[in-house]
């Protein structure tokens, strides 16, 4: 019977170290004990973009890179689509089971009784100029909400922190939708309780001087289906932010601040609105050779391909695809559409990305549908940010409540000076 250790020899001194395997990983810390000297600080993993790291143990988020599986709580994220809505996935992923009617009743009573922000939370949106990104103004405007609800740092009281778990998923979409009104210099467009989650943040968006917003049914599912599929995704970049702030014991707002400032960034959730203006940019199918010429050159990337995790094609592209035809049945067709097939194919049968398993991710198609949805450009990182808060809030309670968990403070390899005395330089 083969042993669930790994023999380590050192062939700096000829000693052996057995170390147990559990999870198919070794714990780092059971390197330290190799060294040369007795006082020596002792082996440790360098991993620099923790790549092969595991960071914690977690039952929420299943992915099989190779495979192109994706599965919330263990339900394929193919079935959530298609038969469930998000309010009902995001209750899945912070409990862990699907709800039964009554007590996903109560949930969404809950959220939609929670979508008005404080009046005072205008002013920090009204102080932003007409063209501040509203990614910045969600980062900046959840990280002042801590300052709204003191008792939030009371994190490990279950009442407290349940109430700003429903808080921020209620009020993201007020956020977002303020945001975009105010560069839009509209007036804010009130939370309608009548309407579903989606429905209203759509009438938050887009009701005019009508008496009562009415979402087209069809751009309300394509919608929630894109938030179901935008919900979580394991440790990547924005969700280890949030983990590893949240670490500290700070509040849930300034936790998940730093998961929107990491999905920011246009190799994370700001990809979807760097790879419409890629298409944009690339402007005709005939150019798109030409265009896939110069990423081969290196000059650039093609945003909305590749993954750290999914060496084949992300399953939620899969979906996305699919949904945009339904949407354009309704809107007309994404005129950038026909660009992006062409970008997909010639890049799937190229040796430079088949070598790097380069796929299209969920977000090469995201933005065709957001466009035609109605949604300017760079509006689409918070479109992210909004089913994204959910999963957020499962990894940051996971995190908190796991025995395990220790403020997050890595160490480093340094090849700086060695001491040296000061010497000023006039
Ligand atoms: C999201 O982690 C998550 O789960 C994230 C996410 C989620 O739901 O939370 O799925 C959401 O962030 C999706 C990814 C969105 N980003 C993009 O679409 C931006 C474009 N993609 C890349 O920059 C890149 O693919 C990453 C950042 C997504 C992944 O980068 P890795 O794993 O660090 O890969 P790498 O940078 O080590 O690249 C490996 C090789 C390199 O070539 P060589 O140096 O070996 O010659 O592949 C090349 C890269 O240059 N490469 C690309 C490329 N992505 C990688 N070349 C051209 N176009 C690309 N998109």
């Amino acid at each position: 019977m083969s042993k669930e250790t790994l023999t380590i020899i050192d062939n700096r001194t000829g000693k052996s170290y057995e170390v147990p395997i559990t999870h198919e990983t070794i714990r780092a810390i059971d390197l330290r004990q190799i060294k040369v000297a007795e006082n020596d600080f002792g082996l440790m993993s360098y991993d620099p973009a923790t790549e092969n790291t595991a960071s914690c143990k977690s039952t929420i988020t299943f992915i099989d890179g190779d495979k192109g599986i994706l599965r919330y709580r263990g339900y394929p994220i193919e079935q959530l689509a298609e038969k469930s809505n998000y309010l009902e996935v995001a209750y899945l992923l912070l409990y862990g089971e699907l709800p039964p009617k009554s007590q996903y009743e109560k949930w969404a009573y809950d959220i939609t009784h929670h979508t008005i922000i404080h009046e005072s939370i205008k002013k920090f949106i009204d102080g932003f100029r007409h063209d501040a990104h509203p990614m910045g103004m969600l980062l900046g405007t959840v990280g002042a909400m801590s300052t709204f609800y003191p008792e939030a740092k009371n994190i490990f009281d279950e009442g407290i922190r349940e109430k700003q778990i429903r808080r921020l998923i209620a009020k993201m979409p007020t956020l977002a939708a303020f945001a975009y009104r105010h560069s839009r210099g509209l007036p804010y467009a009130y939370p309608d309780n009548d309407v579903s989650y989606t429905g209203n943040f759509l009438n938050m968006m887009y009701k005019m001087a009508e008496a009562k917003y009415k979402p087209n049914p069809v751009i309300e599912r394509a919608l929630d289906i894109l938030f179901i599929l935008h919900a979580d995704h394991e440790q990547n970049c924005s969700a280890n932010a949030v983990r590893a702030v949240g670490s500290s014991h700070v509040d849930p707002y300034s936790a998940v601040a730093a998961g929107i400032a990491a999905l920011y960034g246009p190799l994370h959730g700001g990809a979807n609105e760097a790879a419409l203006r890629m298409l944009v940019e690339i402007g005709s199918r005939d150019k798109v050779p030409e265009f896939i010429k110069r990423i081969k050159a290196g000059e650039g990337r093609l945003m909305g391909f590749g993954h750290r995790i999914y060496k084949a094609y992300d399953p939620r592209a899969k979906i996305i695809k699919e949904a945009a035809y339904q949407v354009f049945e309704v809107t007309g067709m994404n005129p950038l559409l026909e660009i992006a097939l062409e970008v997909e194919r010639i890049a799937l049968e190229d040796e430079y990305f088949i070598k790097r398993r380069l796929y299209p991710n969920v977000d090469f198609y995201t933005g065709l549908i957001y466009q035609s949805l109605g949604f300017p450009v760079d509006i689409f990182p918070v479109l992210f940010a909004i089913p994204r808060t959910s999963g957020w809030l499962a990894q940051w309670k996971e995190m908190l409540l796991d025995k395990e968990t220790k403020i997050v403070r890595p160490r480093q390899v340094y090849l700086g000076h060695e001491k040296r005395d000061y010497r000023s330089n006039d």
